[in-house]
């Protein structure tokens, strides 16, 4: 987001503001900015049968409806409820179905029983996203000063946390078409095939006292600040992340079948899942095919090996003698870069070949696991208000990935931005960027 005038946000006792200095725009633009969002989540679920919606394959991945209901009950629960008045609720019941984890909201719908349920339907969650924005529209523009003011912060927070449900939405249905033997596709759009990735090279990084972290110039969530020193020994990072040619010589060389590549935890998980590839990658007679949201292709040997848990990323690392960047390294060398990639506005949903020089895909196509485990920064505190909730109590348990992936909105990535997943998920598209001493 930017805008022509800057504000502070509000003050707090307890906690920080969302953002230090937040973009004012004018109505009409938040306006804009929100039927954006809200248009993009719509058009994502419009290629599904209305038998898609519903799945939920896996406790960890939730039914596209979930998803849509779940980022309309944010905005009514956080911004139209306290905030405009006379808000009517669209059904009452929907506080306690589509809380994900608020316990400051109160009690939630058991998370893997989501897609036990045929109801509400697909068409009623349809009318009540068309209820709350009919009442976010009205409240954005005629809102007294004082109550928007007051949800500035939250209405901002929601409009970045369903671009965050938007990925989600990809990866979740990605996994629940998967399981199903008739490979069904999500959409009929080609995935470009052909190129040639670079050939990877180790670019080296000084050591010294960097800085990593927000600086709370525009938006940006807790967990990326506050911006604070830290110290580097001399480094490499690989100049793209690896690709499905390379990871097929770990799998060809029996790498998922030789303890030593692997952590304790990472040899558990293999033989009790019998893990032998990446994640939605299937044998068919010699060729090796995988399951893509166009349906089930040849593996494009070029292209960045996505679907990989922090365990096999760790584990493919050790067995080519490298290791996997921290998150201050990763930091580091992406700052200088553009934040420019293959994002989920190009509408393919499916990681591209590597192309040109220097550091390559540090932004887009997949996201790249990082040997950090997922803690608060030095001077961490966490939001004020209801998103006190937000990341902070998640912080154990858990590794970074940065830089983005062909499912994430472009808008919504910057140089310091977290994510985070348990070390043996791989639904999402995680891959493997390379690091060394040096
Ligand atoms: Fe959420």
């Amino acid at each position: 987001m930017s805008g022509d005038t800057r504000t502070m946000g509000p003050a707090s006792r307890d906690g920080v503001p969302f953002a230090t200095i937040i973009p004012m725009l004018s109505r009409a633009s938040i306006l804009d900015r929100y039927r954006a969002v809200r248009s993009t989540t719509e058009r994502l679920a419009a290629p599904l049968q209305i038998e898609d919606y519903v799945l939920q394959v896996m406790p960890d991945v939730s039914p596209t409806r979930w998803h849509l209901a779940h980022v309309t009950w944010f905005f009514e629960t956080f911004v139209l409820g306290p905030h405009a008045a006379g808000y009517r609720g669209f059904d009452d019941r929907y506080r306690f179905l589509f809380n994900s984890y608020y316990n400051a909201v109160g009690p939630q719908f058991s998370r893997p029983d989501r897609g036990h349920l045929s109801r509400p339907t697909v068409a009623e969650v349809y009318a009540y996203r068309a209820h709350v924005d009919r009442a976010m529209a009205d409240f954005i523009e005629h809102g007294d000063e004082r109550s928007f003011g007051a949800c500035a912060d939250i209405l901002t927070l929601g409009l970045h946390h369903e671009q965050q449900h938007q990925e989600l939405i990809l990866t979740d249905i990605k996994f629940n078409l998967g399981v199903n033997p008739l490979h069904p596709a999500y959409h009929a759009t080609p995935i470009p095939r052909g190129c040639v990735a670079p050939k990877s090279a180790w670019i080296e990084r000084p050591g010294g006292v960097s800085s990593i972290g927000d600086e709370g110039a525009s938006f940006a969530f807790d967990n990326e600040r506050p911006r604070h020193r830290v110290l580097l020994e001399s480094y490499a990072l690989a100049s793209r992340p690896v690709t499905n040619g390379e990871y097929l010589e770990f799998v060809s060389d029996a790498g998922y079948r030789d303890w030593r590549h692997w952590l304790s935890e990472g040899w558990r998980v293999v033989r009790e899942r019998g893990w032998e590839a990446p994640l939605y990658w299937e044998q068919h007679d010699a060729e090796w095919m995988v399951q893509t949201l166009s349906g089930l292709v040849p593996i494009d040997l070029e292209a960045p090996v996505a679907h990989v848990s922090y365990l096999e990323a760790d584990a493919f690392a050790r067995w080519r003698g490298a290791r996997l960047p921290t998150e201050v390294e990763w930091e580091a060398a992406a700052a200088d870069e553009p934040v420019t990639g293959h994002f989920m506005d190009a509408g393919i949903y499916h990681p591209l070949p590597a192309d040109g020089d220097g550091f390559v895909q540090l932004y887009g196509d997949v996201w790249e696991w990082t040997a950090s485990s997922y803690a608060p920064y030095p001077g961490f505190r966490p939001l004020d208000g209801p998103a006190i909730e937000y990341n902070g109590k998640f912080m154990v348990g858990q590794m970074v990935l940065r830089g983005g992936s062909c499912a994430t909105p472009a808008g919504h990535i910057r140089p310091t931005y977290r994510n985070f997943f348990p070390p043996d998920a791989r639904w999402q598209f995680s891959g493997v960027r390379l690091a060394r001493d040096v």
